[in-house]
């Protein structure tokens, strides 16, 4: 039987300065010999990628939102994740259910019971092997995105505070599960942030 690849996930407030840092996780993979997927939540699918549109511009019921990112995870863990872990390939994702506690957990306050449930349907059987939590003020964080001068989705228009709750909720999450969550002051240099994401991914596993 095939070795199982493994599951990276990133994770962190709007703003953080993830992506570079997922693109040259893939790439340092690749140099090993891996086989990588990239991909996305919400979206990663041709479906997932519809509920991203509505759930990043549509206005909605706070728990239609929290479901519909667990319905375009379901689907994504089907058709993507599931498919190449088991060819033996590694998945590298931009967010996954941590964000579901973070953003509608602490930013909007829902009951986390309820995302436990969800995630016990959705995936009780898979979960990241390892997770990178870029942590940031989100005052830092707005400025980053302003200077980006495009226009914003409906969490980034949300207000300081509940940036603040989010960032709180990640970094309770990381708390409780140390071993699977690496913490990365994303205010450091790049290079910096590099060195630690990707000298973690080698004492583990290169
Ligand atoms: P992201 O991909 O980081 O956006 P960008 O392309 O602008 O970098 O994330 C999309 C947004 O979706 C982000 O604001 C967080 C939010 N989100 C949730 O609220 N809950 C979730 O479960 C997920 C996966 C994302």
């Amino acid at each position: 039987m095939q070795k199982r690849g493994r599951f990276i996930t990133f994770e962190g407030i709007d703003g953080a300065g993830k992506s570079t840092h997922i693109a040259g996780t893939a790439e340092l993979l690749r140099q090993h010999g891996h086989s990588v997927v990239c991909t996305r939540e919400p979206g990663g699918t041709p479906l997932g990628e519809k509920l991203r549109e509505l759930l990043l511009h549509e206005r909605m019921h706070l728990e239609t939102e929290a479901l519909l990112m667990f319905a375009a995870r379901r689907e994504h863990l089907a058709e993507v994740i599931e498919p190449a872990l088991a060819r033996g390939e590694w998945v590298v994702c931009d967010r996954f259910s941590d964000a579901t506690y973070a953003y509608q957990g602490g930013g909007r306050g829902l009951d986390k019971t309820k995302f436990e449930a969800l995630e016990q349907w959705v995936h009780g059987h898979l979960h990241p092997d390892l997770t990178f939590l870029f942590d940031l003020a989100p005052a830092i964080a707005g400025e980053r995105i302003a200077a980006q001068g495009r226009d914003l989705d409906k969490f980034e228009q949300e207000r300081a505070d509940f940036h603040a709750r989010v960032r709180e909720a990640y970094l309770e999450r990381a708390a409780a599960a140390p071993q699977r969550i690496c913490v990365i002051d994303a205010g450091q240099s790049v290079e910096a942030i590099k060195a630690q994401v990707q000298g973690t991914i080698a004492n583990r596993y290169l």
